[in-house]
């Protein structure tokens, strides 16, 4: 969703705050915006639709000096992505500048208030509403920004993150938050000054600090040029915020290399699981040791039913993490779209197990799930990667998948480490409950270690998919097919193509192809089929046949040495044997690459595909 940078302190600001939109852009990228104070007291706002870059070139030759600033980067939801919409929004007197992320959901009545006693707005955007009602407050309070902004927020409904700056307070940066995330970097100037980095997420504030406050909800913040810092809720009471040190490196952050996130973040995988599995699988005592489980092991073993809730590539993740939990553990399962779970009254019981599996453990949807479950008396359990985030905050306990910050916005890495934390809970649970055979446990944790491996000899051995997708960039329509541990892989395939190629692809049940998308198979129509030597083979291959004699093109994803399929496909991608439950690890790499080398060969934009951000933060 959109992204917040801020900076106060005795640097000059503009850099710090463009350098920041650059590292937020993977959240939303219709249009970005700044404002700045400069040493002369003048408050300038300066905005442009599109990317970030589009707005530095729109800067060029404008003053730019201050050492207090706040920055944005959209991903629209009320009005149109254009200049005038885009933030910072000004006051009407043109007083305070205000950055937002997030919806109000009030903010009509609020307006039609603040019309009927004269003020104007210039935008469609609920969040001028609440620069507008600050001011509002301000005027009719005659108070200072600190006081007005929690006076505001207190008639405010819906979700905010909101940066302030007041031309009249210009030793003043002015923060919130309710339902969106937002940090504060502690950090010092070379002087030895004190100054504030502001971000909605880390990544514009490692650079400089590891220090930083994770703002909570209905909570404002008010950073002083002094280096001052008070925190209060919307009652004006004094909190004392937490100071974290964050574990993220700069590196992990850049390119290293690749042309796109996307591709960098591909091939990490390898190295990304070891780091998810390690100190959890104990190669030497054939042991898992998750501490979520381990201390909570009588929430697990008492478990009427674990529900999964997620959106996206996460909710296919969670559905092998179901297939798997339900063999291994023998708890029934139940995947559930958060955005569905939370309008819908669900029967959640005291005794069931509610896990949010979410990469960036800020998706709005999964997290009013969560609270619901929470008001029902379940359990919370969450898997996340991002680390002090909303949903790692809101659950009772919970993994972390430790793959390192994901930039690309189409999923890679979160969804084959969700997978991989998924099959380390479920492991764990079948332990505690006495499931599985020594001798299968024993087995599956062999496996699960080799996976890494498997992964890169699967990334070493598939080589010319850049130009074997060239073939496919005129096509309008994909099929993908997969059976049991490979459904959600079909469906997480037909996701990759669609979010970042643009082509329609569905994924299906292979079997369920004869009770429709059949009828769709002629000789323009490629099927990428998921056809390990493994579970249900033969069916596959009975389906295989089907789609032959339709004239269909034929991708298959097959086991090392297998020649029946290979000799019935147009083209085939290898991975090596493993484990039913395991292949999704490995089916999944060469589809994640066609997705990208189809999408670049379409000269899309890999990571920042149009209409999609990276953490859905509005409903
Ligand atoms: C967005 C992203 C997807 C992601 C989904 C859920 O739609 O573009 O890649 O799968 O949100 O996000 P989460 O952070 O909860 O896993």
């Amino acid at each position: 969703m959109c992204g917040i940078v801020g900076y106060i302190g005795n640097k000059e600001a503009y850099p710090i705050l463009i350098k920041g939109l650059h590292r937020l852009e993977y959240r939303g990228y219709d249009s970005a915006g700044v404002a700045l104070i400069n040493r002369r007291g003048e408050l300038s706002v300066y905005k442009s639709k599109g990317k970030v870059s589009a707005l530095e070139h729109s800067v060029d030759g404008k003053d730019t000096t201050g050492s207090i600033g706040i920055a944005h980067t959209r991903w629209a939801t009320h009005g149109e992505p254009n200049e005038v919409n885009a933030h910072p929004h000004y006051s009407m007197s043109k007083q305070l500048a205000l950055v937002h992320n997030g919806i109000i959901e009030n903010y009509k009545a609020l307006r039609a208030e603040m019309e009927k006693n004269g003020v104007v707005f210039c935008s469609d955007t609920d969040t001028e509403v609440l620069v507008q009602l600050i001011e509002y407050v301000q005027h009719r309070h005659e108070c200072g920004l600190f006081e007005a902004v929690q006076l505001a927020l207190k008639s405010v409904v819906g979700a905010y993150a909101i940066a302030v700056l007041d031309k009249a307070h210009p030793e003043q940066l002015i923060c919130a938050r309710k339902g969106s995330p937002l940090i504060i970097g502690l950090g010092t100037s070379d002087q030895g000054a004190h100054e504030f980095y502001l971000g909605s997420d880390a990544t514009p504030i490692i650079e400089y600090t590891d220090k930083v406050i994770y703002l909570q909800d209905e909570e404002v913040a008010c950073m002083d040029g002094s280096g001052a810092l008070e925190i209060v809720n919307l009652a004006n009471v004094r909190q004392t915020p937490q100071t974290v040190t964050l574990q993220m490196s700069l590196d992990e952050l850049e390119k290293g290399g690749y042309p796109h996130f996307m591709l960098k973040e591909i091939y990490e995988q390898p190295s990304a699981m070891r780091t998810c599995i390690r100190g959890r699988l104990d190669i030497v005592d054939k042991d898992v040791l998750l501490s979520g489980i381990i201390d909570n092991k009588e929430k697990f073993l008492n478990a009427r039913r674990i529900i999964i809730c997620a959106c996206g590539t996460s909710w296919h993740s969670a559905l092998i993490g179901k297939y798997f939990i339900e063999e291994a553990a023998q708890i029934p399962v139940e995947v559930e779209y958060a955005s569905e779970f939370r309008y819908r009254n669900p029967v959640i019981y005291s005794d069931d197990v509610v896990i949010a599996v979410s990469q960036s453990g800020e998706t709005a949807d999964t997290l009013a799930a969560i609270q619901l479950a929470k008001n029902r008396g379940a359990f919370l359990y969450g898997i996340c990667n991002v680390i002090g985030s909303s949903i790692a905050r809101a659950t009772d306990s919970g993994t972390y998948l430790h793959v390192g910050p994901e930039i690309g916005v189409a999923s890679t890495k979160a969804f084959t480490g969700q997978v991989i934390t998924l099959f380390l809970l479920g492991l764990a649970i079948a332990k505690e409950k006495h499931t599985l055979s020594d001798e299968m446990f024993h087995m599956l944790v062999d496996e699960l270690q080799r996976i890494p491996d498997k992964m890169q000899w699967t990334l070493d051995h598939n080589p010319n998919i850049d130009q074997f997708a060239q073939m496919f960039t005129y096509c309008k329509n994909f099929i993908y097919l997969g059976r049991g541990y490979n459904y959600p892989v079909a469906l997480e395939g037909a996701l990759k193509l669609k979010e970042i190629s643009y082509i329609h692809a569905e994924g299906y049940p292979a079997a369920e192809m004869k009770h429709g998308p059949i009828a769709l198979i002629d000789e323009e129509m490629p099927v990428v089929v998921i056809a390990p030597k493994r579970g249900m083979y033969d069916k596959v291959v009975s389906n295989i046949q089907e789609i032959k004699s339709r004239h269909g093109k034929i991708i298959a994803v097959v086991t090392e040495g297998d020649n029946t399929v290979s000799q019935m496909a147009d083209y085939t991608f290898v991975i090596p044997d493993t484990r039913d439950c395991y292949v999704p690890l490995l089916a999944i790499l060469p589809l994640q690459l066609l997705s990208y080398y189809v999408a670049c060969a379409k000269g899309r934009n890999v990571d920042q595909p149009r209409n999609l951000a990276k953490s859905v933060t509005v409903e």
